[in-house]
């Protein structure tokens, strides 16, 4: 499989961008994969947390992660190879057959950037193309919002260094209605992907041929017992008036690469759902099923129209 390069990306913060990402990042180490996980969430460097890194919880020490690397202060930001870096003692098992997973962490303290320069874009492109001659998956994790993660990833993949690598953009919401209208601003909105990226040299269709979204932590649709028929009827109208406020704001099923359910471990503590907290019958198995055919979606050419 020819590498590719993912960029996680969400208008509103808490939609379970991180949290969806690292898992689907973990499947595709367990497929086989060698993954890179980039943290470009400049505001909020905690991509640690999530694979109970207790030294980078808060991203790495000063002057060593992504933000330094970005702003030229060294050649290569740090490293960490997850299973030898995690506190979680289940994780530090790799099953054999299984890629590497690293992690590429943003400076503890570091901020968002107030904006980027040529410098900065460059230092970006020769880290990018640098880690997909490694990894055949890298990751990046990019800032909520309209932020200067998401046009300097733009302004990456729209240079030449790039332009022949496979990138996707994965749209990551909330089912609910404030949610869905953020998510259809981010894609098609003003200063949203597709006119920014336009904007810095990407074909528009081409653009949107590699953008999908995933709906995070869907609540079910079939309600429990009929108990009270009210509340059955009304949950199905909202379901099917999300539907339809999806498609409006051109985010229909065509565009959907997949959704999740509600996972209770997650409501608690954000982590990799593994095989054990489903044989333990800690997590839902439902849950492990959606990162699974995430990940497969994802590797998978046939759900890329462009390419
Ligand atoms: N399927 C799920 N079921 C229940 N809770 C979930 C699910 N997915 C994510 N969450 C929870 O939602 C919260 C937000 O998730 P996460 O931190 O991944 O979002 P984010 O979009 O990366 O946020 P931020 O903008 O702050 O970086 C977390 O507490 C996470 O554990
Ligand atoms: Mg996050």
């Amino acid at each position: 499989m020819d590498p590719i390069l993912v960029f996680a990306t969400s208008d509103k913060g808490g939609t379970g961008r991180s949290v969806t990402s690292c898992n689907i990042a973990y499947q595709l180490s367990l497929r086989g994969h060698d993954v890179a996980y980039v943290d470009f969430d400049f505001g909020s460097p905690t991509a640690g947390a999530l694979f109970d890194i207790g030294h980078a919880q808060r991203g790495i020490a000063e002057g060593t992660g992504v933000h330094s690397y970005l702003l030229d202060q060294i050649g290569e930001p740090v490293r960490l190879n997850i299973a030898r870096s995690t506190d979680r003692v289940d994780l530090r098992r790799v099953p054999a057959g299984s890629g590497k997973l690293m992690l590429f962490p943003g400076d503890e303290g570091g901020a968002e950037f107030a904006g980027c320069d040529e410098a900065m874009v460059g230092r970006g492109i020769a880290l990018l193309s640098a880690l997909l001659g490694e990894f055949g998956v890298v990751i990046v994790d990019l800032s909520a919002g309209r932020s200067v993660a998401l046009e300097i990833a733009l302004r990456v993949t729209a240079a030449e260094q790039l332009r022949d690598y496979s990138h996707r953009w994965l749209v990551f919401h909330r089912w609910t209605r404030q949610h869905v209208l953020a998510a259809g601003g981010l894609v098609h909105g003003p200063h949203g992907l597709l006119k920014t990226g336009s904007e810095w040299g990407h074909d528009r269709d081409a653009l949107l041929g590699s953008t999908r979204c995933v709906r995070t932590a869907v609540a079910s649709e079939q309600p429990p017992a009929a108990e009270r028929p009210e509340q059955v009827k009304w949950l199905n109208a909202q379901a099917k008036a999300l539907a339809a406020l999806a498609a409006a704001n051109g985010l229909g099923t065509p565009m959907l690469l997949g959704k999740t359910p509600i996972e209770p471990m997650l409501q608690w503590r954000e982590q990799l759902i593994m095989d054990v907290d489903v044989t333990t019958k800690l997590a839902n198995p439902a849950t492990v099923d959606a990162y699974m055919r995430l990940a497969q979606k994802l590797t998978d050419k046939t759900t890329w129209d462009i390419e």
